[in-house]
């Protein structure tokens, strides 16, 4: 594939759903911030997260135009406005802050960085290689401010936090388990596929486990939240 020629069916479902969560990703975090000026989180985390939602915006924008420059519709991609609030918990909202923070961020975020990472390794498409460099750039920064805004919110209520997010583990981890943890085996990826910013599925379990075990179970054990060895996430065989 040239960067003339469109790319296959597969690099452009990727890059629209890439659209999608970038764009759902500034909506939650624009619910995350209001949540956070609410409870009164510290003002660096208020600003941090006032620049991710413009960073999120940036992402979903920048991944439209290297859709269109794939070959993809150039047109607004559908959205699914139910997936553009954060869950409301019963419990009220500082949970449904501590829940948010705790998946889009500790979790989702967390993954995010070395997933990008993977995928701008073998990246060199014109198109995809320039958006890959200005995620990546921005995905650490976002982590960071996840786990800044857990120890501020463990800060406002030690033992409710812990708790909460002690129970909300199992659900969580099952949910980015399934999405990374058991992705399925297509074909191949192609020699152009890379080029264009795709994944294979064994790479997306291999940084799932790796990141689960080696990043955010230390990070929460480290905040007094253990996730017991025997119960860590194994995909079913
Ligand atoms: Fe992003
Ligand atoms: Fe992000």
């Amino acid at each position: 594939m040239t960067s003339t020629e469109p790319a296959s069916p597969r690099v452009l479902a990727e890059w629209h759903n890439r659209v999608q969560a970038e764009y759902r990703s500034a909506a939650i975090t624009a619910q995350v911030l209001q949540w956070s000026i609410r409870f009164g989180l510290p003002r660096p985390l208020l600003d941090s997260a006032g620049r991710i939602v413009a960073d999120e915006l940036d992402h979903a924008s920048l991944s439209h135009a290297c859709l269109v420059a794939l070959g993809g519709p150039d047109q607004p991609v559908d959205l699914d406005q139910a997936e553009l609030s954060p869950r409301v918990a019963a419990e009220g909202p500082l949970a449904s802050l501590v829940d948010t923070v705790l998946s889009a961020f500790c979790f989702g975020e967390t993954f995010a960085v070395p997933l990008f990472s993977a995928m701008r390794a073998s990246t060199t498409h014109p198109a995809a290689r320039p958006v890959l460099d200005r995620v990546l750039r921005d995905e650490a920064a976002h982590r960071a401010f996840g786990w800044e805004a857990l120890d501020a919110l463990l800060d406002l209520d030690p033992e409710g936090v812990r708790a909460r997010v002690g129970a909300a583990l199992p659900a969580v981890i099952a949910a980015f388990g399934r999405a990374y943890g058991e992705a399925q085996d297509g074909p191949p990826l192609l020699p152009d596929e890379r080029a264009a910013g795709l994944l294979d599925a064994a790479a997306y379990r291999r940084i799932f486990q790796d990141t689960l075990h080696g990043d955010i179970l230390p990070r929460l054990a480290r905040r007094g939240i253990p996730w017991a060895a025997d119960r860590c996430y194994d995909p079913p065989a």
